[in-house]
């Protein structure tokens, strides 16, 4: 007689996927309080290969190992395939997060409808949204494509099997925190559930090297929804940020075992869906208004990609008691630092004076060689002076008020020559890291006040 399969539950935090065999209150690992739900999972568990033969791998010589036959997908997306590092990597798994209706599921339909008209076929399964939703907005975004499959499921068995039978080329899943595994009790979504199902999806692709996209959701404080070792599973990681008042987006890479992770893509948002935005640093300058104060262009890097980007401030008189430092898309700590350097080293009266400095675009800046730009910004408006719309700003702006260095100089001014820019104010720090001949007049300057000489009138 056949043993009866012993049950034994274990507790799993569904913070962080610590595992305990008795409840806690506390999780020991992330001190998350009431994290633990009862988990069960049946031992002696029989291989589940198909009649009794050894599905296990053999150990490969690393020398005798072909990687011939890991060959790139490249997208219909350059900006994609620029932060995917060339293409989805056949047997992969890429994991895209993002916050509710940033645009993720028109990104991989979009990216299913343009390869499934290349002769691909795709498998789209969508546990969101129903089969007529999807077609609406294929029919908005211009997808009509023959060998692009639609199901409409949740069950993980389910689409493992219509996997098999298909064969695709591609398997997108919208969303994994919507898949349930019947081998598991609890709640789609919950974390030992979300972990099941991204192993099944991770040996699918593995075992059949076939390259699979994982839609995933993000909680309010910025974490993807479902535990941590979600993300270190996957073989790619891309985050899809922006505002959603603008119509960018910046897709990032988090973490990528094929390429590097200093790429972005950037992309608009339109009614007929994602495009991609090859030349950014026109599309950021565009809606500059020349001759206004309180407007200076800095050049920030995304990844190895020099993006021209205006800052914009205005100083007014406060009306109420504490005076505002309002900061959009630049970091507020760092504008703290400039309004202290502005009134202890240059000499600007700021008190009872409200402060708001935006970046244009929605973009978001954290690089400090956006000092200088913010700072002349800052100046130029409580002065009421303009900075020369064709000057660049770049450099680290010390305590002291001195300029200091910053990297990839040459990438940036070539940046700002392409977009027509006559001159750079640079750090002097800088100037012997440059070799090239630029067309452009270059300044180099000790400090910030002799920057704010050469370029406000
Ligand atoms: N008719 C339309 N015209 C223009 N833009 C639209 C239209 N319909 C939707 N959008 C844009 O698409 C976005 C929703 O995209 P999408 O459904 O791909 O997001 P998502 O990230 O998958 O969201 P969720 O997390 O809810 O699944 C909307 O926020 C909006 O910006
Ligand atoms: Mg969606």
């Amino acid at each position: 007689m056949a043993k009866p399969k012993k049950e034994k539950t274990h507790f799993v935090c569904q913070s962080c996927g610590f595992d305990t065999p008795r409840w806690q209150g506390k999780c020991p690992s992330c001190n998350t309080w009431n994290s633990f739900v009862e988990e069960k999972y049946i031992e002696n568990r029989k291989r589940n290969s198909a009649n009794g033969a050894k599905d296990y791998q053999e150990p490969v010589v690393l020398t005798q190992i072909n990687t011939d036959n890991l060959p790139r997908i490249k997208t219909i997306s350059g900006e994609l395939n620029r932060v995917l590092g060339g293409g989805i990597v056949s047997g992969s798994v890429v994991l895209i997060g993002g916050d509710p209706g940033i645009g993720k599921s028109t990104l991989v339909l979009q990216e299913a409808g343009g390869l499934s008209s290349d002769q691909f076929k795709i498998l789209y399964v969508t546990g969101e949204e129903s089969v007529s939703q999807i077609k609406m907005r294929a029919d908005r975004l211009g997808i009509s494509a023959e060998t692009l499959y639609i199901l409409s499921e949740t069950e993980l068995e389910a689409v493992l099997e219509t996997t098999r039978k298909l064969k695709p080329h591609m398997v997108i899943v919208d969303s994994i925190q919507t898949m349930y595994s019947l081998k598991l009790e609890s709640a789609p979504g919950s974390i030992s559930q979300v972990r099941e199902c991204a192993l099944q999806f991770i040996q699918l692709a593995k075992k059949n090297n076939l390259p699979v996209l994982l839609v995933g959701h993000v909680t309010k404080e910025g974490y993807l929804a479902g535990p941590k070792v979600l993300e270190h599973m996957v073989d790619t990681l891309l985050l899809f940020e922006g505002d959603r008042d603008h119509f960018y987006r910046i897709l990032r890479a988090a973490k990528n075992r094929f390429g590097s992770t200093r790429e972005v893509g950037v992309f608009e948002m339109v009614n007929k869906g994602l495009l991609d935005v090859p030349d950014p640093s026109a599309i950021f300058l565009s809606e500059r208004r020349m001759g206004t104060s309180g407007s200076t262009v800095i050049c920030c890097m995304e990844g190895t990609r020099p993006i021209l980007v205006e800052i914009q401030a205005l100083v007014a008189p406060a009306n109420y008691g504490m005076p505002q430092r309002t900061t959009t898309g630049v970091d507020y700590k760092r504008i703290a630092i400039l309004l202290a350097v502005l009134e202890k080293r240059l000499g600007y009266r700021l008190k009872n004076m409200d402060v708001f400095v935006n970046a244009v675009g929605g973009i978001r800046i954290d690089e400090t060689a956006a000092d200088l730009g913010a700072l002349a910004c800052i100046a130029s408006s409580i002065s009421n002076k303009i900075v020369d719309s064709g000057a660049l700003l770049l450099g680290e702006v010390g305590l002291g008020g001195e300029l200091r260095s910053i990297s990839h100089i040459e990438a940036r001014l070539a940046e700002a020559e392409k977009m027509g820019f006559e001159r750079a104010v640079i750090p002097s720090g800088n100037k012997k890291g440059i070799s090239k001949k630029f067309k452009m007049d270059i300044i180099a300057v000790h400090t910030a006040q002799q920057a704010l000489d050469q370029v406000m009138n």
